[in-house]
């Protein structure tokens, strides 16, 4: 097994290496991208590091107007990043960005390595306290990926806390039996466990039955180690009485939960990408490597976003632990962003700016994320976690929701109308009529919902050109305004 230490030593530059054009040294204050001559409206590192969104309808300029610009100078600023791919061409368009920036070196695709996410947990550093809740929230977002796909809601208290119980008394019962972590070991606990309490007191279950098996191992290993004793006696407990007890309907559809992403994960790509070896680990983006997540959800299907959430949530908890929070900047980086977002995303949002990871989320609208997240009993969450990512770029849109919601954000002022109307009077042999024009003033909307339907798209249409409205939470931009128009050339 490799060290992982090993991965984490920069690259050493070759005789035939160009001098280095990209950046070593990263300040906050550092420019990015200029949307226009006032200084005022730089769009520095800080601002990366706050988050980004990008709304657009499916041709508005998404992906070659903003979300380009953003890639672009991410890459020419030599950040790190992981790409999260939705559609097939997605990896292709980043070999392609990082051509165009003299990044080809650094682009990593995950499909071409191993990672052994159990070994790496297990062995990282800072591992070891709390190693089992970490392994529990880490399935739990793979967990919360495979509900969303199934149409559950995650917002279901029982559900979720009835599942981190299972994965955590599977992976302490493993812990203390073997010391270590494997992701088939902990299904056959999971699929041989007793179904009622008969059962887990017969000979046969117990002649038969692999966690049996482990809870016998564990108890030796608990009586040549007391400190294991506490821990034992609780998940024997669990694996002996309470998961027997569960009613069978809520039970059988967490194990089956847990069985079949398991499953996943032990067959196939998945297999050979995270069961092995360990060639790449997450933290290598802060040495300016670029993960390509190259299983897109469009041909891959679920397995696609299975893989992204994972790499995307080992990332967030590297760049969380990272200890050079001066360090070089990470991006996390989404397109249809709606298949990768989970309820972390937001918790992760808060802190970004600490850990220096610049993420940057493009997708049609605001719905896209109400119905990934849940529904509506996820409204919280979604606002919560738009809120979090301070840039927002619209781009053309005809949903009548996000252009509302767009609206509502940039927010009203007082504005001055002006009006005209006239009146007529009618009496007994006479008739007269009264112009009456002047200002009214009003409090209205900055923005219009319906001007979000006219912006350019680019294309020949507009000739490459795509004009979006910028708005970062808390920034007056050059034209003493909360927004302003910006716009990205696709060429
Ligand atoms: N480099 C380019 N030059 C000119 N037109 C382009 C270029 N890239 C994309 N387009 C066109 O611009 C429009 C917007 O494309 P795109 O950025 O892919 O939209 P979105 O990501 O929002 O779905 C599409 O009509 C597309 O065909
Ligand atoms: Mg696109």
């Amino acid at each position: 097994m490799i060290r992982l230490g090993n991965l984490l030593r920069p690259r050493r530059p070759k005789a035939d290496d160009a001098p280095p054009i990209i950046p070593t040294g990263w300040n906050l204050d550092d420019p990015l991208l200029c949307l226009s001559n006032y200084p005022r409206d730089t769009w520095r590192i800080r601002d990366a590091c706050e988050g980004t969104q990008i709304f657009g309808a499916t041709g508005s300029g998404k992906t070659s107007g903003s979300g380009r610009a953003l890639a672009h100078a991410f890459l020419r600023n030599g950040f790190g990043g992981i790409v999260l791919c939705a559609k097939n061409d997605e990896p292709e368009l980043w070999k392609r960005y990082a051509a165009e920036t003299g990044r080809e070196r650094d682009i990593v695709l995950l499909s071409q390595e191993h990672f052994n996410f159990l070994h790496y947990e297990a062995n990282r550093p800072g591992a070891g306290a709390g190693q089992t809740e970490n392994l529990v929230a880490l399935f739990m977002q793979v967990a919360e990926i495979a509900n969303q796909r199934h149409g559950h809601a995650t917002a279901d208290l029982y559900w979720e806390r009835a599942v981190k119980q299972l994965l955590r008394n599977a992976v302490d019962l493993l812990a203390i039996a073997r010391g270590a972590v494997t992701l088939p070991e902990l299904f056959e606990i999971i699929r041989t466990a007793p179904q009622d309490t008969d059962e887990a007191a017969s000979a046969a279950w117990q002649s038969e039955s692999i966690c049996h098996d482990y809870i016998q191992k564990a108890a030796e290993n608990a009586t040549k180690n007391p400190d294991l004793q506490p821990e034992y006696a609780m998940t024997a407990k669990y694996w002996l009485e309470e998961f027997p007890r569960m009613d069978n309907r809520p039970r059988s559809s967490i194990v089956s939960l847990f069985t079949t992403l398991a499953d996943s994960f032990l067959r196939g790509t998945l297999r050979k990408l995270f069961s092995s070896e360990t060639t790449i680990i997450p933290d290598q983006t802060t040495l300016g490597r670029i993960i390509i997540v190259d299983l897109p959800v469009k041909e891959w299907n679920e397995l696609g976003q299975y893989a992204a959430v994972l790499m995307k949530f080992m990332t967030q908890k590297a760049l969380e632990r990272r200890a050079d929070a001066d360090g070089r900047p990470v991006f996390i980086w989404a397109d249809e962003a709606h298949y990768f977002s989970t309820a972390y995303d937001q918790i992760f949002q808060t802190t970004a700016r600490a850990s220096r990871a610049c993420t940057v989320y493009l997708t049609q609208n605001y719905s896209n994320y109400l119905s990934a997240l849940g529904g509506e009993a996820a409204r919280p969450k979604v606002d919560s976690l738009l809120g979090n990512l301070q840039t927002k770029i619209f781009h053309q849109n005809s949903d009548t929701v996000t252009n509302q919601w767009a609206a509502e954000l940039i927010g009203r002022k007082l504005q001055y109308r002006f009006s005209s109307g006239s009146s007529e009077t009618h009496g007994i042999g006479q008739r007269s009529s009264t112009t009456t024009e002047g200002e009214q003033q009003v409090i209205d909307l900055e923005i219009q919902p319906r001007e979000f339907t006219l912006l350019w798209k680019g294309g020949t249409d507009y000739k490459c050109l795509t004009r979006a409205v910028i708005f970062q939470g808390g920034r007056i931009w050059g034209n003493g305004k909360t927004w302003k128009h910006v716009v990205f050339n696709q060429e």
